[in-house]
């Protein structure tokens, strides 16, 4: 009787003082979200994989918390994105909003992690614009800028005159264009025609033929992961492998995950990005490995890393807190990081909030009997040239 009075007593006071009961405050728990059906499965899988290896290998408590993840699937539609996140930190009491596959789910779950102060860490989507839309995003992945600018000043080094971009019809491919064609025209280069494909059920094949007859010394492409394998396809259909006209873009179109499955036609296919499986770092070497032995069949893509390093971030932040999950200190904790991760080193802009990675220039080659894109030329510390022009 006594002892639980007792206990009923401290509870009451733990209530009046607006506290929380000691096991609720012990755990920090991660929402992530990220499509797991539909056409966007391969980068949901590759988020989750690396999300729960990081955790597999850091452990699951961090400065006195226990760490859980939860994952949702939004199956690639920003109505769900944004109900999953609000109920994830409605009924769940989540500290952190992750995952993130495509631009248009993160922008309609912007609005939410401000009004709610939670952390949102973007693990994917690539459109530079994001990180404007709320005070508490921070992006782990990339900005389609950062490999546009690098691949068109390749080109215009490379003997490609006469371009002709090919884009998938939203935002991220609008900007894969702009940044493509401003930068390959203030090298002298001239894009003779800008095509936009829909992102539902992609056909490239009339596209293809219009560059057939257009006779670009260059298609230059983004669609978005997962996507290029279509592309390639109809690539090759069309008999473009055998036109000459070389396939330039950034590394969405040969993601690391299907381009076992592109066969050789792929060979000598040049792209920027900002990670290969093939990276020879020591540190990469040990995440492709520890990767393949956590999900057999699988080979960690670009979308990997973003989840991978997503975790990563969240894990420093919160020792930097001690622990405490406030939003503001969280994002304090956040800006400015540096880390190495496996695609090499990078760090938060403190200013935008906004990834700085090293990208690199690879050509699509056969090693081992298997396609990879093997690095050969790396440019560091790139921010996102997008936010760069508007200051
Ligand atoms: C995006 O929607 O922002 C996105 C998705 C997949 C990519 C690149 C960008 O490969």
């Amino acid at each position: 009787m006594l002892r639980r009075s007792f206990l009923a007593a401290l509870a009451a006071t733990a209530l009046a003082a607006g506290s929380v009961p000691a096991a609720a405050q012990e755990t920090v728990k991660i929402g992530l979200i990220i499509p797991l059906t539909g056409p966007f499965t391969t980068t949901g899988k590759q988020l989750e994989a690396a999300a729960r290896l990081y955790m597999q290998q850091n452990g699951t408590t961090v400065a006195g918390k226990k760490i859980e993840l939860i994952v949702r699937d939004d199956a690639g539609r920003a109505e769900n994105t944004a109900r999953i996140a609000g109920e994830l930190i409605q009924n769940d009491k989540v500290s952190f909003l992750a995952g993130f596959g495509l631009t248009p789910l993160a922008m309609a779950t912007a609005p939410i992690a401000t009004n709610s102060k939670i952390p949102m860490v973007v693990m994917m989507a690539g459109t530079s614009i994001i990180t404007e839309r709320s005070p508490y995003i921070v992006r782990t992945s990339f900005t389609l800028g950062q490999s546009a600018v690098i691949i068109a000043d390749w080109a215009a080094q490379n003997k490609i005159k006469k371009v002709v971009t090919l884009v998938t019809d939203y935002a991220p491919g609008h900007d894969a264009e702009k940044s493509f064609v401003d930068q390959f025209k203030s090298k002298g280069g001239e894009t003779v025609e800008s095509l936009r494909v829909p992102i539902q059920n992609p056909d490239f094949a009339p596209f293809l033929q219009r560059v057939l007859d257009a006779k670009p010394d260059a298609l230059y492409v983004f669609t978005p992961s997962g996507v290029g394998a279509i592309l390639m396809k109809q690539f090759v259909e069309r008999g473009l492998d055998k036109s000459g006209i070389r396939l330039i873009g950034p590394g969405d179109i040969t993601d690391d995950d299907v381009l076992p499955g592109f066969g050789d036609a792929a060979i000598g296919v040049v792209t920027a990005h900002n990670y290969s499986t093939d990276h020879p770092s020591a540190k990469n070497k040990e995440y492709v490995a520890a990767f393949k032995k956590a999900n057999p069949g699988m080979r960690p893509n670009f979308a990997s890393v973003g989840g991978y390093d997503g975790i990563h971030l969240i894990y420093e932040a919160l020792k930097k807190t001690g622990g405490k999950t406030d939003g503001d200190a969280l994002l304090t904790a956040m800006k400015g990081h540096k880390w190495e991760s496996p695609r090499g080193p990078i760090s938060i802009d403190p200013e935008t909030r906004d990834i700085v990675q090293t990208i690199y220039i690879r050509r699509v080659e056969k090693k081992n009997g298997e396609l990879y894109n093997v690095e050969f030329a790396s440019f560091p510390d790139v921010k996102d040239p997008v936010k760069a022009q508007k200051k």
